[in-house]
């Protein structure tokens, strides 16, 4: 987001020893610790980090070619677009609908990134990480991660320091191409789908992310703000009293998962709506971006006004998808 202070400690590093040196020290000086992966989706607070930010640089990818599949390993450190298109390239099927999501391997897990119609728990077998409390590298499988909707073991608590991935990839597998944007793609080209390659439906994701969500690096942004509210029927029905063309998507559990987007944009006509140098993306209501050196500050302000409108208007209670890190009053 381009917003924030400095670090009162930084680090990087690219092994496990390092990892436990770092983590040894920052105990032993009593100071918080924050793992940095690729900086995209978090807010650091104006006033900074007070404590020991540790970069992770692990390096490494490794394909081991079983009979069927193929298992990849990854260092948390490695660039999580690299190596979807890495994967892409040997025709492996698995991970092309998460194309061109920015951050790194390691940080994947975390929120159990997700994107048309894919989620990374789909193809994970196991995570490695550092448990900063035991002081010892610990091999999760995929079961033991407790992943959900942007969510997992490793989001839930601060405890551990993710070090390594474990991915399954398919050689003969299915592409995933119900997604309503990929649909509509697939319609306007004319596209042959029984021929598509891995490769192919990233290109589609890619052209389908460069049009409705802006370039980090352009315009600085965490992509979604929001998570997408997940509410009972009920609620869903009583809502749609009022908004009778809410839409609204059933999901495994019986509840209705909500595009939040839709809510901002015509319950809250928020587009385009700004506090100090940040506003809501007017291609995209969920996003968030920094086009005039906004602030920290700004964007909280900026946030909780959307919650605050979302709430009055519907009664649910959104979360944060981005990560706060520091003190905000
Ligand atoms: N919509 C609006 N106004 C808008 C944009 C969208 O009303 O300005 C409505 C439309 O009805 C649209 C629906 O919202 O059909 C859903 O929009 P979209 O397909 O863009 O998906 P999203 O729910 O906003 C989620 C993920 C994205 C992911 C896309 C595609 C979350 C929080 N976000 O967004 O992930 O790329 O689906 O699968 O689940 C991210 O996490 O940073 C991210 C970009």
């Amino acid at each position: 987001m381009k917003v924030g202070g400095n670090a009162r400690f930084f680090t990087s590093v690219s092994n496990i020893d390092e990892v436990a040196e770092a983590v040894r020290w920052a105990k032993k000086e009593n100071l918080p610790i924050f793992v940095l992966g690729g900086g995209s989706n978090i807010i650091v607070s104006d006033k900074g980090f007070e404590g020991l930010v540790i970069k992770n640089d692990i390096r490494g990818i490794s394909f081991t070619d079983n009979q069927n599949n193929v298992q990849v390993t990854a260092g948390a450190g490695e660039n999580w677009d690299r190596l979807v298109e890495r994967s892409a390239e040997r025709e492996l099927y698995g991970l092309e609908n998460l194309s061109l999501i920015p951050g790194t391997v390691g940080a994947a897990p975390v929120q159990n990134i997700g994107a048309y119609g894919s989620e990374l728990k789909d193809n994970v077998v196991s995570v490695e990480a550092f448990d900063i409390s035991e002081q010892k590298n610990k091999v999760f499988q995929k079961e033991e991660c407790n992943f959900s909707y942007r969510n997992s073991l490793f989001k839930q608590t601060n405890n551990f320091i993710i070090t390594k991935v474990t991915l399954e990839l398919q050689k003969n597998g299915n592409l995933n191409l119900d997604y309503k944007d990929i649909q509509l793609e697939i319609e306007k080209e004319k596209i042959d789908f029984s021929q598509l390659t891995p490769e192919d439906v990233r290109e589609l994701v890619v052209k389908i992310r460069r049009k409705k969500l802006p370039d980090w690096r352009e315009l600085p942004t965490v992509g979604s703000f929001f998570k997408n509210p997940e509410i009972p029927k009920r609620q869903f029905e009583n809502i749609r009293r009022n908004y009778d063309d809410l839409p609204g998507f059933e999901t495994k559990t019986g509840k209705v998962k909500i595009p939040l987007a839709w809510i901002i944009e015509k319950i809250c006509q928020m587009k385009g709506s700004s506090v100090g140098g940040v506003k809501v993306y007017e291609r995209h209501a969920l996003v968030i971006i920094n086009p005039y050196d906004g602030t920290a500050n700004d964007i909280r302000d900026l946030t909780r006004e959307i919650k605050k409108c979302v709430f009055d208007k519907t009664g649910i209670e959104i979360e944060a998808e981005a990560k706060f890190i520091g003190n905000f009053d």
